[in-house]
């Protein structure tokens, strides 16, 4: 069942060049994109004035990641909101809004709560699920499938990857229907996304260097993950992971913000893990990290292969493959998986049932 390997969690981060295959199978063709589930005209599409992206935990991070990317495509406003905020207040929702729920078991209760609300107010409501005949699969007006087979770990790892995946597939479908996807963009980002596999089994197969990360970070108390733009919301599941599994205390920071007060708190005994992949905002998040360094911080930086140029401000370097920096949080959370997997271990904890938390969250 955990197919030789000592945990579930482990196992699943393993699975994911293939889980990557499955939800990409089958909806590209000819550079376009096209879901055997559903299908929406141009008139639709145009209708939308807004959409709304409601999820929770790992679910909700893969939601920003989707934020920006239908914001470039679509052009209209998106926002993204925890389902257990979104559902309490008076969201702006009408029949002119798309909303959007993800969930991977498709049973979190403020999830599925959230949904009634958005369809109550008139919204046309889409799942991103990987659980088939789920009850958030059910009540949705349009489903759209992971396809990642079972997660077993209480840690999210493969379906946080395929989330993102079907969001990219996702945002290229709709702007493509409404056309407004820039000539040669699609192409790029699916050719980008047909290299994942490849080139996330190149970081599984280096994985020992994330464990020896691992035992640089296993005795910390507080740590940091910064980072900027797509950056900043793999810093944030990057934190999740960690806190959840290893007991350590962790927070994100979008890299500019630290000196706005949090930098207070970065001593010789706060790590810091410096994200550095997005190369619109490179140079900002090295001075960042300029800033932690000057404070003695011990800093792990995430780069993409062939930057020597970080090596001179950070203590370690943890490499992802060359890809394009639009898809690169579906590789940049994997050395984090491993990284939180392995100071778990080291740390005695049990991996794949931390304590106080269940795989799904059916109480409110
Ligand atoms: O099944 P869902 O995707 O709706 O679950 C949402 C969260 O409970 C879940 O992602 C949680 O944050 C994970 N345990 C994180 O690893």
């Amino acid at each position: 069942e955990k197919g030789g390997f000592d945990h579930f969690m482990l196992k699943e981060i393993f699975e994911q060049p293939e889980a990557f295959k499955k939800t990409l199978t089958g909806r590209i063709q000819n550079d376009k994109v096209k879901f055997s589930e559903f299908e929406f005209t141009k008139e639709q599409v145009q209708n939308w004035k807004k959409i709304f992206i409601v999820a929770c935990g790992t679910a909700y991070h893969s939601g920003l990641v989707g934020k920006p990317l239908l914001e470039e495509f679509l052009r209209i406003p998106v926002e993204v909101d925890i389902a257990s905020e979104f559902r309490y207040r008076d969201p702006l929702v009408d029949e002119e809004t798309l909303a959007i729920f993800i969930s991977q078991s498709g049973e979190t209760a403020d999830t599925l709560a959230a949904l009634r609300e958005a369809k109550s107010r008139g919204a046309v409501t889409l799942a991103i699920t990987n659980v088939v005949g789920s009850s958030i699969s059910r009540e949705a007006h349009h489903t759209l499938y992971l396809w990642a087979g079972p997660e077993i770990a209480v840690a999210s790892t493969k379906a946080y990857t395929t989330m993102l995946i079907a969001q990219y597939l996702l945002c290229i479908y709709l702007a493509q229907v409404k056309g407004t996807m820039p000539q040669g963009k699609a192409e790029e980002i699916l050719s980008a996304l047909q290299l994942l596999p490849k080139k996330c089994q190149e970081i599984l197969a280096n994985k020992d260097a994330f464990l020896e990360a691992a035992r640089n970070i296993k005795d910390a108390q507080n740590l940091f993950f910064i980072g900027r733009s797509y950056d900043y919301h793999i810093a944030l599941e990057g934190s999740l992971k960690l806190k959840e599994i290893s007991y350590i205390h962790a927070e994100a920071y979008a890299a500019g913000e630290l000196k706005h007060g949090t930098l207070a708190l970065i001593t010789e005994e706060t790590p810091v893990i410096a994200i550095a992949l997005q190369q619109k905002t490179y140079d900002k998040t090295l001075s960042n990290v300029k800033e932690v360094k000057a404070r003695d911080a011990f800093v792990i930086g995430l780069a993409m292969e062939g930057d020597t140029e970080i090596l001179k401000t950070v203590d370690k370097v943890l490499y992802i493959p060359k890809i394009d920096d639009i898809v690169s949080p579906v590789l940049a959370i994997v050395p984090l998986q491993l990284l939180a997997y392995y100071a778990a271990c080291e740390r005695g904890c049990n991996v794949d049932q931390p304590r106080n938390l269940a795989k799904s969250v059916t109480v409110e």
